[in-house]
């Protein structure tokens, strides 16, 4: 690690239980997706990319990834569809770019970010996102790039059940303590010492057409500011819209003087006092210190610190 490589980056496919991830075989892949994307952001970031840009890259390549509940991996709504929320935000300048209700996109943080850089607005949903797409000259793909079997099979189970599931955890697992509450995220931090954030998500299973969760939400389960932090979630979204999560975690830093381990964990205590919340976080602050808190058994994430070397970690 040379003396100005102090980039550092974190990035999150999901907290919960993680009881699907019962054999050997299932967690290896799910650690060699994180690995190998935190090494695709190191190289942005060494290479002098900004913050933004490996925060967006590697939410991408998370959403490319059909392990995670993001992108071409996105669990159905209750009429059987995909409706992807997501958010990025520049710690630079407090811009932030976010869509919800959206299908037919690969890469909804790519959208995201296009909202921010080219328009006039924070957040775009459903069929005027679509529009703004088409405008942009965003390519659709097809349904069948998101209909994976076990998303259907899943669908299946919570409609017998009359259920909502918050990812593709086994049936008997949802809506309790035991399941995967699915979202992809990266935040970052550059050799310049700017922040940014980036969440994307399917949501929840079997949710209602046009439920939007915290994902998208700016202060919910996105935030970066260069002067305190940058913040992505995952979890059950209305718990981290209530509590106002990535905001609140930040406004710890800048009010408390705290760093990235302080804050998350106060952080950690205030979604459990007040909402009993359930999900975790990322967070790394303006030294470029990184910390990870969940309110779950797990949370599939990893780290690269001051330009160390990679951890990944259920
Ligand atoms: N945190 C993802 C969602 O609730 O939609």
């Amino acid at each position: 690690m040379t003396a100005t490589a102090r980039y550092s980056l974190m990035i999150h496919g999901g907290a919960g239980a993680l009881d699907n991830v019962k054999d050997q075989k299932t967690a290896v892949r799910y650690l060699d997706s994180v690995q190998r994307i935190l090494e695709h952001g190191r190289e942005v970031l060494e290479l002098g990319g900004s913050a933004l840009q490996a925060a967006e890259q590697c939410a991408s390549l998370l959403e490319d990834d059909p392990i995670f509940n993001a992108g071409c991996g996105s669990v159905l709504n209750e009429d059987g569809h995909v409706e992807m929320d997501a958010a990025i935000m520049d710690g630079r300048t407090l811009g932030a770019g976010a869509v919800a209700a959206i299908d037919g996109i690969a890469n909804p943080v790519q959208l995201a970010r296009l909202v921010m850089t080219e328009s006039e607005h924070v957040m775009l949903i459903a069929d005027g996102a679509m529009r703004f797409a088409d405008h942009c000259g965003v390519e659709r793909v097809p349904a069948s790039y998101f209909y994976t079997e076990d998303r259907i099979a899943q669908l299946k189970e919570a409609r017998l059940r009359h259920k909502m599931m918050l990812d593709h955890e086994s049936p008997e697992d949802c809506v309790c303590e035991d399941q995967k509450y699915g979202t992809i995220g990266a935040v970052a931090y550059d050799m310049e010492g700017n922040l940014a954030a980036a969440t994307s998500t399917g949501g929840i299973v079997n949710k209602r057409q046009g439920r939007v969760g915290d994902s998208p939400i700016v202060g919910a389960g996105v935030y970066a500011d260069n002067e305190t932090c940058a913040v992505s979630t995952t979890g059950y979204g209305e718990e981290f819209m209530r509590t106002v999560i990535a905001k609140t975690i930040s406004d710890f830093i800048y009010m408390k003087e705290l760093d990235a381990e302080e804050a998350t964990r106060a952080g950690i205590d205030y979604l459990r006092r007040k909402v009993n919340g359930r999900g975790g976080m990322i967070v790394i602050d303006n030294q470029g210190r990184c910390a990870s808190g969940m309110t779950t058994k797990k949370m599939i994430h990893g780290w690269i610190e001051h330009g160390g070397e990679a951890v990944v970690r259920f």
